[in-house]
């Protein structure tokens, strides 16, 4: 939620923090904005909306600046408007800060800074504490860092803030607690995001900065520092991303890209981990808690969103083969609900961007408990992966388009290699199963090549059909129910049209009586253990004039023939099927979302990193 950049060196800073804006622009855009300092003074340009409004609001004028700190907003307290836009000034105009976070005790300090006749010129939290900080600067006559040092020991929230001051020229200021901050270093020049994306076409090297944290950010000089003012020795690390994973590659947009990157990233997750031949898999992290693992009373599955849908899956899976108890948590609802957690569970973090306050919260408290924790994260270096016990990265790369998708295929790939080598490991599953799993999860990547070549057209035409449709019903039994509910959020968040996921027995428990001939049902139908009584689920919505669309495997035509349209996947073992059913689930939100006109890359009121609860 809200992506920020920052840049002190020689160059011009506002081209450099304009293209780090959109780069981050996932983050939020309900309004961007830039904060220079000119040598002598400051200069605040903001604007409602997304990067391009700011770029036209600032179009012509001449900014000689070459220190600079930049925001695109995910709105939390205040509208999105050009007067909550970031960044902020201080009361006095001498301190310009931008902010990523929630200051949770905002209402407090903003009482008592009124009561000492500070105004606000917007309905933010951001405002609040900056003012705050700037108060400490006044009365203590001090320094801006130690004035920011003071201050964040008296906030309680999620922050990161980069602060520049009229009286230091070359200097930005950063603090972080929850909210992630990357600096990069260039040569003569330093560049700060939330994520490494805006500084990937000028440098590789870049140190993570650590909660409660304090950066002294000048061209030639890195100072990190603990709250307690005590020199930290910053871990400069290789960045091992190209410039192209991020950009659109030719394709319309992110979410297309992602979509048809899918052979490739789930290649790139089992590579190096199956090796179907030898019948082996190989993941360090597991090693690394394998005893624990084999022995958990409990694996507990914490994650959200799209990320608790792979985690939903993978408790079929590890139930099925490894014969351990597995529990799948909202991570909002377990951090609250003060869980049962002993040292003989297990947590497994699901999450793409690994910054996800809720899940990042819930794990720390679980580790509190003595559960173990293990991270599954596609953000390397960020703070679920960091907060682990063990773990391993998805590899699916940068994932730009908010809805997630290249980044679940991948979940569900390393999830199922994990249980794969727990059942291996634990003996709960026989060598004929074993070798057949292995070699079905290899033929993946091929088999969503070609559902990616041979169903894209149908699906548009699918697409077509129905993206005037008002609701949308998503039914599936056992390893598919998942994924409906996957298929139906992700037609919600590109298309805006309301739709539900539900096990399809469970339909005739209330939501049959929204069929009728304008709702389209959407069948995950692939053929496995439950498809007969799926079949008959198909009949009952069909007696009710209800339209249905399937997703079934190729050859089975007994769905094909009562489907009004089918979108087909190849014949693979039933565990496995999953991650090949929720393709042309993605390319069908996709298209209706486009033929509906829409941003699917930014779907509205979304942000892709969720910082705050
Ligand atoms: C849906 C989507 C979200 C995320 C959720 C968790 O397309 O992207 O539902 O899955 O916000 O995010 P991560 O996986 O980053 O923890």
């Amino acid at each position: 939620m809200c992506g920020i950049v920052g840049y002190v060196g020689s160059n011009l800073a506002y081209p450099i923090l304009i293209d780090g804006l959109k780069k981050l622009e996932y983050r939020g855009y309900d309004s961007a904005g830039v904060a220079l300092h000119t040598g002598n003074a400051l200069e605040v340009y903001k604007k409602e909306g997304k990067v391009a409004a700011l770029e036209d609001f600032v179009y012509g004028k001449n900014i000689q600046a070459t220190v600079g700190i930049g925001h695109t907003r995910w709105a939390t307290h205040g509208v999105p408007s050009d007067r909550n836009a970031h960044p902020h000034y201080s009361n006095s105009g001498n301190i310009a800060m931008i902010h990523n976070g929630i200051i949770e005790n905002y209402a407090q300090l903003k009482s008592e800074l009124q009561q000492k006749g500070y105004t606000f010129a917007s309905d933010t939290d951001s405002e609040v504490l900056l003012n705050f900080i700037e108060d400490i600067k006044i009365n203590n006559d001090c320094s801006l860092e130690e004035a920011v040092r003071v201050a964040l020991k008296r906030v309680v929230g999620a922050y990161v803030i980069l602060l520049i001051d009229k009286d230091l020229p070359d200097t930005i200021i950063a603090a972080r607690k929850g909210s992630p901050l990357v600096i990069g270093i260039g040569n003569n020049a330093h560049y700060l995001g939330s994520d490494a994306s805006p500084m990937l076409a000028y440098t590789k090297e870049v140190v993570y900065i650590n909660d409660y944290e304090l950066a002294i950010v000048r061209p030639d000089e890195l100072i990190l520092k603990n709250l307690g003012n005590e020199r930290i020795t910053p871990f400069v690390q290789k960045l091992d991303i190209e410039l192209a994973a991020i950009e659109k590659g030719g394709y319309d947009h992110f979410m297309l890209k992602e979509i048809f990157e899918q052979p490739q990233t789930i290649f790139d997750s089992l590579r190096g981990r199956l090796d179907a031949e030898h019948q082996h898999i190989t993941l360090s992290g597991v090693d690394k808690i394998k005893e624990k693992l084999i022995h958990a009373n409990r694996v507990i599955i914490v994650a959200c969103g799209t990320s608790w849908h792979a985690g939903l899956l993978a408790e079929y899976v590890i139930e099925e083969l490894c014969r351990i108890n597995v529990e799948v948590e909202y991570a909002s609802e377990f951090r609250y609900r003060n869980p049962i957690i002993t040292d003989k569970d297990v947590i497994i973090a699901v999450s793409q961007s690994g910054e996800t306050a809720d899940t990042l919260v819930a794990i720390e408290n679980a580790k509190k408990q003595g559960a173990t924790i293990f991270g599954l994260v596609n953000v390397v270096g960020s703070s679920i992966a960091r907060m682990s016990d063990a773990g391993a990265y998805t590899h699916a790369g940068p994932e730009i388009g908010v809805a997630s998708t290249k980044a679940f295929t991948a979940q569900l790939a390393l999830l199922y290699l994990i249980a794969l080598k727990v059942a291996y490991e634990k003996q709960t599953i026989d060598q004929t199963l074993f070798n057949k799993l292995l070699g079905d999860l290899a033929k993946v990547p091929q088999y969503v090549q070609d559902i990616l070549e041979e169903q894209d057209a149908a699906i548009q035409e699918i697409a077509r059909k129905y993206a005037d449709a008002n609701d949308f019903l998503y039914l599936g039994r056992g390893f598919n129910f998942p994924i409906a509910l996957e298929g139906a959020l992700k037609l919600k968040e590109v298309s805006y049209i309301h739709a539900e996921g539900y096990p399809a027995a469970e339909m005739k428990h209330g939501p049959i009586a929204l069929v009728d001939e304008n709702l389209p049902v959407v069948f995950v139908a692939t053929k496995d253990s439950y498809h007969e009584k799926i079949v008959s689920n198909i009949q009952e919505i069909k007696a009710r004039k209800g339209q249905v669309i399937a997703v079934v495997s190729q050859g089975d035509n007994v769905v094909a023939g009562l489907a009004d349209d089918v979108m087909v996947v190849p014949q693979i073992h039933e565990i496995i099927a999953p991650i090949l059913s929720v393709v042309p689930l993605q390319l069908l939100s996709y298209y209706i979302g486009i033929n509906r006109g829409l941003d699917v890359d930014k779907p509205r009121n979304l942000a892709k990193s969720v910082t705050v609860e």
